[in-house]
């Protein structure tokens, strides 16, 4: 169970839950209802790589960071549905839609799942006609919070259209929380697929935030 800075469990003193041995010597363990989803969540977002990025660490110099910082951060705090953010590579997308994501694992005390396009859209769409391509993309569809980072990076086939709206229309019928970041506007997406387009731009409504391109946004420049 990861360690998650700033938090710390009295309930069960952050072993995440608690072994007993019970009729017969097996050993059962029971997960604590207090902590075991933010531990489940913070360990996915660890695996990923993406588990240091807080809103505390985003850096706001210029008038567009803080508004985007306080955009996001109001989101975490409301009970919409679907937070969007597309524009400009390097502008902070996946700094803070991870850092959204954190802050409603830890307020909620609910897991959280991330699908990076590039790789799990790559395996997805190799499954496609696989038995098990309903048990995979399920664990997407159904996840009670899903970071979707990256849509749509590296081309848009209709395949990838299929597969994204797959997911996001299971989550649309079941109004689940889901995050979505991509260098596309929406726009973009509707102009692609209006069917799709159309549903995140439901869901996100207040929470649609498209970044203007310009070099001068990119952090990593
Ligand atoms: N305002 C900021 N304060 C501190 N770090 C930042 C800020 N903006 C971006 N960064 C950092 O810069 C790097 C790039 O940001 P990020 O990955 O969030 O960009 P992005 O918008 O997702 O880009 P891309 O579209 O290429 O994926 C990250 O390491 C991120 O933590
Ligand atoms: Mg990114
Ligand atoms: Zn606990």
């Amino acid at each position: 169970m990861p360690e998650i800075s700033g938090f710390s469990c009295t309930a069960c003193g952050d072993i995440g839950g608690k072994y007993e041995i019970i009729n017969g010597g097996y050993i059962s363990w029971t997960p604590c209802p207090h902590c075991a989803n933010i531990r489940k969540g913070f360990y996915l977002l660890k695996k990923s790589g993406l588990a240091d990025k807080t809103f505390d660490s985003f850096k706001t110099a210029a008038e567009w960071q803080k508004g985007l910082l306080g955009k996001v951060s109001a989101y975490t705090s409301s009970e919409d549905s679907w937070l969007y953010m597309g524009g400009q590579s390097g502008c902070g997308k996946t700094h803070l839609c991870t850092a959204a994501v954190r802050e409603l694992i830890l307020s909620k005390n609910v897991s959280a799942r991330l699908f990076k396009w590039v790789e799990d859209a790559r395996l997805l769409k190799a499954l496609a006609n696989d038995s098990s391509y309903i048990s995979e993309i399920d664990r997407f569809r159904t996840a009670t919070i899903l970071y979707i980072d990256d849509l749509f990076k590296g081309g848009v086939t209709a395949a990838d259209l299929k597969l994204a709206y797959d997911i996001l229309d299971y989550r649309y019928r079941h109004n689940l929380r889901t995050i979505i970041s991509s260098e596309m506007f929406l726009d973009e997406i509707i102009g692609k697929d209006e069917a799709l387009g159309g549903r995140i731009k439901e869901m996100s409504e207040d929470f649609s935030l498209n970044i203007t391109r310009d070099k001068g946004k990119n952090y990593r420049l």
